[in-house]
């Protein structure tokens, strides 16, 4: 395991440390400008700064008030040593970017690697040096409210995600005044909570966890994260905060991560609530010894640690190992040499070129589901109804952890809309408030509907039904919502609903009744106008979905990956593996997303018939544009393995193309596959290649019946 340098300046720092400033190097207080968990709101953490017992700070930000604090670290504790600053910058900082799951469905590592470096540059400028992102966590259960927060439910898009924004936030010099230390998280296995409830226990197959859950951090080691947090949740019984296997073995150990591990919020306290630790100071000697540097806002390591020790728990040299680490990302950040680097506030110039890299964002993450009779993109001169609680709803908009964005710098539909229109062009009527209780008027709505030649209806969650700590068991259209939909379909005019949700929402019925469906999700700042221009068809919808999206919540879990069954569905045979009630399928699968226009894709090929280890394959398809309208498409490409020693899901994703076509255009997409995509994880969990056949199948989703395909062999390992 890669043990910390003790040389150099840091080194001396550490010797000239007392315990007591050792703990404070790996405590983590709360200032209260955000709440982020339990208990909060402290001022306390002046003065415990100035005592030395702080290493770091959360929740905090803005240039004057960050060199305050960091002032305060330098000049008036006995060391000088510089304040870290974190913050969630999840999905950008004053300019807010679509949420994650929102942005994943773009499918473009450019995008959200130029997203996350817009983001890490305006936390800079206010004195941040440190994010709690980015979130990995594969999930695959829509009741769980975090799934909004990730990329979705396949592991190569998180992989590729993770990578992307580590590269984003961080830059390439870690020491640059506009980068930030990325936290990957959490570490593992957070998105299969039993019965998507927050905080609840996992247990994950082996294979699952190294095919599934646990590359995703891989990549993100892999490409240089400076820290990673574990997850709240116990796997099989052993809370991730203590995970001494996972945590020291295999990320310190096998992968080589050297950064800092931090705790999530209080998650080392918790170990006395998970029943692992009897007090304190077993929870921090647990926490310790599976490699957790940072303890953010437990108290354990301040309360916990000095126990520990003096009952000979742990050994001093464990601390000194985090204390070191601790050091060594400051010093990476650049902050011992300069600790007043961040903290310039933003120029205007980057701050218009991140508006619209928001609105680009934004228009490259919204789903258009369905489009009958092609009622989008709306006609000119159509007289249109607004209608529903999230048509203007600007704080909204920027869904969970939108960081320091202000409601009032936000875009909502209808200010999108009105900008884009002509005035008069539209009614605006709220109908019911987004849940619970609240002003109605179901009658207005309906009144506005029928006078209008086609209804805009905006429902959906509010941005706090979505995120931690929001998990739904009925993740549908919440109140009255329902209730509004009917009322206005029944008004008879075509129904364009647009859906604003951290999550896909079972609302198969009001889907099934409108004519056309485009997810919003949350798409933060210039969401109003990234819809106005679809709408409008000033820009061709591309984005597609990175969840599959259920019928019924009852079907949930719901993946594309999934392994075959020995009784494959059948609604002739009885004795099958489906529902009774609800289809097995999802009512659009992962991938799925229209375009204005049609794009065809044909003749997949491959260099070779046969490949074998060590080998590649070049893959081609030929895409053309046989619409009317420029647009941009994305292509899927999976492979399946019908006969393996170790049964293999029906479809698993091996990378994607996008492409811009004008009318009439035609490309040919070009995939790489090494030989090495198509071994898998054996009988023993031991990387395999097989011998045997391989079907390559591309498309537009993962719905087979659209896939294109092809067949190759893998040869005999002739060493073997
Ligand atoms: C969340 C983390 C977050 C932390 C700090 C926790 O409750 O689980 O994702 O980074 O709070 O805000």
């Amino acid at each position: 395991m890669p043990r910390p340098a003790a040389g150099g300046r840091i080194g001396v720092l550490l010797g000239a440390m007392t315990l007591a400033e050792k703990i404070g190097q790996l405590t983590m207080q709360t200032a209260d400008m955000a709440i982020s968990g339990p208990g909060g709101l402290t001022s306390e953490y002046l003065d415990a700064v100035r005592a030395g017992g702080v290493g770091s700070m959360l929740n905090l930000w803005g240039a004057g008030r960050v060199r305050e604090l960091q002032r305060i670290a330098v000049e008036e504790t006995r060391l000088g040593i510089p304040l870290l600053f974190g913050f969630d910058v999840v999905h950008g900082h004053r300019t807010v970017f679509p949420v994650p799951l929102a942005e994943a469905a773009a499918f473009d590592s450019d995008l959200w690697e130029r997203t996350a470096r817009a983001a890490a540059l305006e936390a800079a400028a206010d004195g941040l040096s440190l994010t709690f992102a980015p979130m990995l966590d594969v999930a695959r259960d829509p009741r769980w409210g975090r799934i909004v927060e990730g990329p979705g439910e396949d592991p190569l898009v998180a992989r590729r995600f993770a990578a992307a924004k580590v590269r984003g936030f961080q830059g390439g010099d870690l020491a640059a005044h506009g980068s930030i230390a990325a936290t990957a998280k959490h570490l593992v296995g957070y998105g299969a909570a039993l019965a998507g409830r927050d905080y609840a226990q996992a247990d994950i197959s082996e294979r699952e966890l190294r095919e599934v859950y646990l590359p995703p951090f891989a990549d993100a080691v892999a490409a240089g994260a400076a820290a990673i947090m574990p997850s709240f949740n116990d796997l099989a019984g052993v809370p991730m905060t203590a995970h001494r296997p996972l945590l020291r073995d295999l990320l310190r150990g096998q992968w080589g991560f050297d950064g800092v591990l931090i705790s999530d919020y209080n998650a080392i306290a918790e170990l006395v609530q998970h029943g692992v630790a009897a007090d304190f100071a077993e929870a921090a000697a647990l926490a310790l010894e599976a490699g957790v540097d940072i303890d953010m806002m437990a108290g354990a390591y301040t309360q916990g640690l000095p126990a520990a020790l003096e009952r000979r728990r742990i050994d001093v040299a464990l601390v000194d190992e985090a204390v070191l680490r601790v050091l060594a990302l400051k010093e990476r950040l650049g902050l011992l040499d300069d600790p007043f680097g961040r903290g310039v506030e933003p120029s205007p110039g980057p701050e218009k070129a991140h508006r619209a890299l928001a609105r680009e964002a934004a228009r490259r993450s919204l789903v258009l589901l369905k489009n009958d009779a092609d009622v989008l993109p709306l006609r000119e001169g159509a007289r249109l109804a607004v209608i529903g609680p999230l048509a203007d709803a600007p704080g909204e908009m920027r869904g969970s952890w939108y960081g320091a964005g202000p409601a009032e710098e936000t875009v909502s539909i209808l200010q999108g809309l009105r900008a884009a229109l002509p005035e008069g062009s539209l009614v605006h009527a709220r109908g019911v408030a987004i849940d619970g209780e609240g002003p109605e008027d179901i009658a207005a709505a309906v009144a506005a509907a029928r006078a209008a030649d086609i209804v805009l209806l905006c429902l959906g969650e509010a941005a706090a039904m979505s995120g931690e700590a929001a998990c739904r068991a009925e993740p549908g259209l919440p109140g009255r919502q329902e209730e509004l939909a009917e009322a206005v379909l029944a008004a008879g005019r075509p129904v364009v609903l647009l859906l604003a949700c951290g999550r896909p929402l079972v609302a198969s019925r009001i889907i099934a009744r409108s004519a056309a469906v485009l997810v919003t999700w949350f798409p933060g700042s210039e969401g109003g106008h990234a819809v106005a221009e679809v709408l409008r068809g000033r820009a061709n919808p591309s984005g597609r979905l990175p969840v599959s999206w259920p019928v019924a919540t009852g079907q949930i879990p719901i993946f594309f990956a999934r392994r075959p069954t020995g009784r494959p569905a059948d609604p002739e045979l009885h004795y099958t593996s489906k529902y009774l009630d609800v289809p097995t399928e999802p009512l659009f699968p992962f991938g799925h997303g229209l375009s204005y226009g049609r794009f065809a894709l044909e003749d997949l090929r491959c260099s070779a018939g046969e490949v074998a280890a060590g080998g590649r394959l070049d893959i081609e398809v030929d895409l053309a544009n046989e619409g009317t309208v420029a647009g941009l498409q994305t292509v899927f490409l999976f492979i399946r393995d019908p006969v393996a020693s170790v049964a293999r899901p029906v479809l698993e994703l091996k990378g994607w193309q996008t492409a811009w076509l004008e009318p009439g255009d035609r490309t040919t997409l070009r995939f790489e596959l090494p030989a090495d995509e198509l071994a898998f994880l054996g009988p023993d969990l031991a990387p395999l290649l097989e011998e045997g056949g391989i079907e390559i199948l591309a498309g537009p989703s993962a719905d087979r019946s659209l896939l294109l395909s092809t067949s190759v062999r893998v040869a005999k390992d002739r060493e073997h």
